[in-house]
């Protein structure tokens, strides 16, 4: 028997949902599989340097030991995992509690509790350009007002954030701030000690949150013995010093994934309690708690004695890599396409002539095989076509070399 009824139209997607674009990084995965692509476009760690022996014997102490590594956690986090990562933050200059500290899927997850727990539609939010895209994607889902701040060569301009923090009207008061210090993503940059504690400053002036997204910090090329005595301080660590209240106003979020392996999922954020708190409680609807099984070979993993070699390795590799890529573009771009060596982590930000027409670019790129990430999808307004990021991490130093080549071919084919 026939239904009696016309089917009714099933109901609406939510406001945010009704129109959404997706990633524009993950929208280049289609061009990835293509036979013979060589990337450049996302921030994926090498391969060569996942150090598989070393989590094969941390996944095997997991499964050992009782059978907390199978069961459901604490949202927070697993005591041990915690009080891990607790001791981390403190050779990064932090002093942090393990009580402090929240256990994340990824530091992905990290920023979207905290959008969660403090970002209502309209309300006005620091980013600073060019920006990483899931930062500005996840303010847009929470409708958000995205006000950009400007960067250079020193990372974000905290002249122009006072600026601006000056002409904001009462009523677009600010709640939070986002920015990567180092080696940020996509430029590259490592903002100076002095703009450091100006931002800070400000954020206890003006009273806003500040978001330090850190995954790339441990990653700096020269030092090879003692990172943290190389690196300014971190902004949570300002924080601690110059909040005269107690209330330190940064938020401090890092990740294994950079370092050890993004498939773990693992990352932190260390907040003030009544932030945490509230971060806790959104991550209970979202999913319960990390997998207490990853976070488990996590712990076992930095017990080991391994992650420090790990870690070297790493900017060893990726400072080779960095100097391939953007030493290759000196020579066979020179004239075309500009970019500063980044002092760590994974990516090089480059500018390219206006002569060169920036879809045509990326189309001819695509036919010679090299893919890279378009400069726009860094922009809250799309604007600032002449650019793009290029990563070094995950090509070896051959690979980036053919890609060079095959980036000046399809810069030939691209001018007006
Ligand atoms: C600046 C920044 N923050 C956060 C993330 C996400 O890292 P995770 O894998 O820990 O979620 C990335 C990854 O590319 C990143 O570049």
């Amino acid at each position: 028997m026939t239904g009696l009824h016309t089917p009714a139209a099933m109901p609406g997607f939510a406001a945010p949902f009704a129109n959404p674009a997706g990633s524009p990084i993950r929208e280049l995965f289609p061009y990835l599989s293509q036979p013979g692509m060589i990337s450049l476009a996302g921030g994926y760690p090498s391969p060569s340097l996942f150090d598989a022996e070393g989590l094969a014997q941390a996944a095997a102490q997991a499964m050992a030991g009782d059978a907390q590594a199978l069961q459901y956690g604490a949202t927070e986090g697993l005591p041990v995992l915690r009080t891990a990562l607790a001791a981390l933050m403190g050779a990064r200059g932090i002093q942090a509690s393990a009580e402090q500290m929240m256990v994340t899927t990824g530091s992905q997850q990290a920023f979207d509790l905290l959008v969660r727990a403090l970002i209502e539609p309209g309300d006005t939010v620091l980013v600073e350009v060019p920006a990483y895209p899931a930062t500005l994607q996840a303010l847009r889902l929470a409708q958000a007002r995205i006000v950009p701040v400007p960067m250079d060569e020193h990372g974000l301009q905290t002249d122009a954030l006072a600026y601006l923090l000056h002409r904001l009207p009462a009523t677009q008061r600010p709640k939070l701030l986002y920015t990567v210090p180092n080696f940020s993503n996509p430029r590259g940059t490592l903002l100076s000690a002095q703009r450091r504690e100006a931002l800070v400053q400000l954020a206890c002036t003006h009273g806003f949150w500040v978001v330090e997204d850190d995954p790339y910090g441990e990653l700096r090329f020269d030092a090879p013995e003692s990172n943290a005595a190389a690196m300014p301080p971190t902004l949570r660590a300002l924080g601690d010093r110059l909040a005269a209240d107690g209330m330190n106003p940064v938020v401090y979020l890092s990740s294994l994934s950079k370092t050890v392996a993004p498939a773990l999922r693992i990352g932190w954020m260390l907040a003030d309690s009544s932030l945490l708190r509230r971060c806790a409680i959104a991550k209970q609807t979202v999913d319960l708690c990390t997998s207490p099984l990853a976070q488990m070979v996590a712990a076992r993993y930095l017990a080991s004695d391994r992650y420090p070699a790990t870690v070297q390795r790493a900017r060893i590799e990726y400072q080779r890599r960095m100097l391939a890529l953007v030493q290759g573009i000196a020579t066979q771009l020179d004239g075309h396409v500009q970019c500063a060596a980044p002092a760590g982590g994974m990516f090089v930000w480059a500018t390219f002539a206006q002569s060169i027409d920036p879809q045509a670019l990326f189309d001819a790129a695509v036919s010679q095989q090299v893919l890279y990430v378009p400069g726009t999808a860094f922009y809250p307004d799309n604007a600032q076509l002449n650019t793009m990021r290029l990563s070094f991490a995950a090509p070896e130093v051959p690979q980036i070399e053919q890609a060079v080549r095959r980036l000046a071919a399809a810069v030939t084919l691209s001018m007006r």
